[in-house]
C-alpha cells in the first residue's frame, strides 16, 4: 500500500508543538507507538494518555519508553504520589490531540460530555484541534449508535479519520481498521493546515510521459513527479480540490487527491482536457516528451541491423492549447533548462499565454529531475522575477501556492 512520506510541511507544523496521543482499549492500540515515534521525529513534543483498557493492548511504559515522558491513565494519584491532574494541565496546553484508535465507548462518551476517566475528562477540557481515529469491528463500526454518534461529534468541529476497510483481527472483513501511522500523520497535519485554498479547484500535471517505440522501449526523460505531486499534495493540504494527472512515477499517492495515471503525451492531453473547464488554476509540472515515433511497432525489434533510424513526430503542446483557451483561469508552467533559464521560460511564458513560469534549473545534483531540492525562478507576465533560495520542492510547492492566491487575489 502506498504512504505519503514526510514532508518539510510536516515538519514546519509540527516541530516544537505540544501533541497528545490518547490511546484508548483497541487491537490497534500497537499502531499508536509508531504513531509517537513518527511525531518525535519530527520534532513535536509528544504525551500520552490512555484508559485504563489500553494498558492491557500496550502497557504504558512502551510510550514512556519511547515519549521520555511518564503517562497519563488515572485522574487520581499514581504510585508516585504525583495528585493527577494531568489530565487538565495537558488539556491546556496541547496545540493538537489524536485519539487513536477511539473505540465505540470513547467516541460515546464524547458525544454525550461524559467524563469518567482520564482521557474522557482530557477531551472535555480541550480546546486545540483533536483528530479522532475510530477503530473497531466492523458491525460495531456500522452500528446506528456508532454512526449517530460521530454525527454529533462532526457537527461539533473534531476531525474523524475513516477507518480503513479489510480484515480485521475479529476476522470480520469491512470498515473499522486502524490506519496505518502515516496516513493518520498525514490527516493529522491536513486538519492543522489553514484551508486558504477551500474551493479551488486544482489541476496539476506530473512526471514524465513515456512514448513506446516496441512493446519493451521507449522514450522518456528522468523526471521523478516529485515537484508536481508535491503541489498536488500541498494543495489538498490547504483545502483545494485537486485533481492530479501524471505519467509513470514510483511515489507515493497523495491521499484525497484524484490521480489518474498515464503514459503518453497523448493520453496526458486528453486527460488535462477533461479537466480542464473546470478547473480554475492549472499547474503544468509534467516533463512531457516533445516527440513519439511514427508507428511504434507491436512487436519487440530485433537487433538484426547495425543501424537504425527512428522517426519521431511532435507531440501536441499541451500548455500552449491550453493558454489559448485560459479565460479567466491562472494558468502556470515549468521550464526545464540547462541554460539562459531567465531567458527561455520568459519566453515560453510569452508564447504559452501563461500568468507565472517556474524557470527550473536542470543540471546540478540538487536541482531538477529526481532531487528532492529546486532551484527555481518564477517569471510573471509582467515581467516581474523572483529568485527564493534553493528549497525542498515541498517549500516551493507552498511558496508557489502563495504567490498564485496572491495573483487570484489581484486579478
Ligand atoms: N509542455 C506541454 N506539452 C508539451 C511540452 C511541454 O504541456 N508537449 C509544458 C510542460 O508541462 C511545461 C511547459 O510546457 O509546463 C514547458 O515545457 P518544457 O519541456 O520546458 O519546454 P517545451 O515547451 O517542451 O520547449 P523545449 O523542449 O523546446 O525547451
Amino acid at each position: 500500500m502506498h504512504q505519503p512520506g514526510i514532508t518539510q510541511l510536516m515538519k514546519t507544523t509540527l516541530s516544537g508543538k505540544n501533541i497528545v496521543i490518547g490511546v484508548c482499549g483497541g487491537i490497534a492500540a500497537y499502531k499508536s507507538v509508531t504513531l509517537l515515534r513518527l511525531l518525535k521525529k519530527l520534532g513535536a513534543h509528544v504525551r500520552v494518555i490512555m484508559t485504563l483498557n489500553a494498558g492491557a493492548f500496550v502497557g504504558p511504559l512502551t510510550f514512556e519508553a519511547l515519549s521520555g515522558l511518564k503517562v497519563c491513565s488515572s485522574l487520581f494519584a499514581n504510585d508516585d504520589g504525583d495528585a493527577s491532574i494531568k489530565h487538565i494541565e495537558w488539556a491546556q496546553s496541547a496545540d493538537a490531540v489524536i485519539i487513536a484508535p477511539a473505540t465505540a465507548n470513547m467516541l460515546a462518551k464524547l458525544a454525550a460530555g461524559i467524563a469518567d476517566d482520564a482521557v474522557s475528562t482530557f477531551l472535555l477540557a480541550v480546546t486545540a484541534p483533536v483528530l479522532l481515529c475510530p477503530s473497531m469491528n466492523t458491525h460495531m463500526f456500522e452500528h446506528r449508535s456508532v454512526q449517530r454518534n460521530l454525527k454529533i461529534l462532526k457537527t461539533d468541529g473534531y476531525h474523524i479519520l475513516a477507518p480503513d476497510s479489510g480484515e480485521l483481527a475479529c476476522g470480520v472483513a469491512g470498515p473499522g481498521r486502524l490506519p496505518e501511522p502515516e496516513i493518520i500523520l498525514d490527516r493529522f497535519i491536513a486538519c492543522l493546515t489553514p484551508k486558504d485554498m477551500f474551493g479551488r479547484k486544482v489541476l496539476v500535471t506530473a512526471g514524465p510521459t513515456q512514448e513506446a517505440i516496441d512493446p519493451v522501449r521507449f522514450i522518456s526523460n528522468p523526471s521523478s513527479g516529485k515537484m508536481g505531486w508535491a503541489i498536488a499534495r500541498a494543495a489538498e493540504m490547504r483545502g483545494a480540490d485537486v485533481t492530479l494527472v501524471s505519467g509513470p512515477t514510483s511515489l507515493s499517492e497523495p491521499l484525497n487527491v484524484k490521480t489518474i495515471r498515464v503514459n503518453t503525451a497523448l493520453e496526458m492531453q486528453q486527460a488535462v482536457w477533461h479537466h480542464f473547464e473546470k478547473s480554475d488554476i492549472i499547474i503544468k509540472a509534467a516533463a512531457v516528451s516533445d516527440y513519439r515515433p511514427v508507428n511504434p511497432k507491436h512487436r519487440k525489434i530485433k537487433k538484426d541491423r547495425d543501424e537504425m533510424i527512428l522517426t519521431l513526430q511532435k507531440n501536441p503542446d499541451i500548455l500552449k492549447e491550453l493558454g489559448k483557451n485560459k479565460g479567466e483561469r491562472i494558468l502556470v508552467g515549468f521550464a526545464a533548462e540547462t541554460e539562459e533559464l531567465q531567458k527561455n521560460a520568459a519566453m515560453k511564458l510569452a508564447q504559452k499565454n501563461l500568468d507565472l513560469i517556474v524557470g527550473n534549473l536542470i543540471g546540478p545534483a540538487d536541482s531538477g529531475f529526481n532531487a528532492d531540492t529546486n532551484r527555481v525562478k518564477f517569471i510573471y507576465k509582467d515581467d516581474t522575477i523572483e529568485t527564493p533560495p534553493k528549497m525542498s520542492k515541498d517549500a516551493i510547492a507552498d511558496l508557489l501556492l502563495d504567490r498564485i492566491l496572491r495573483l487570484k487575489a489581484s486579478g
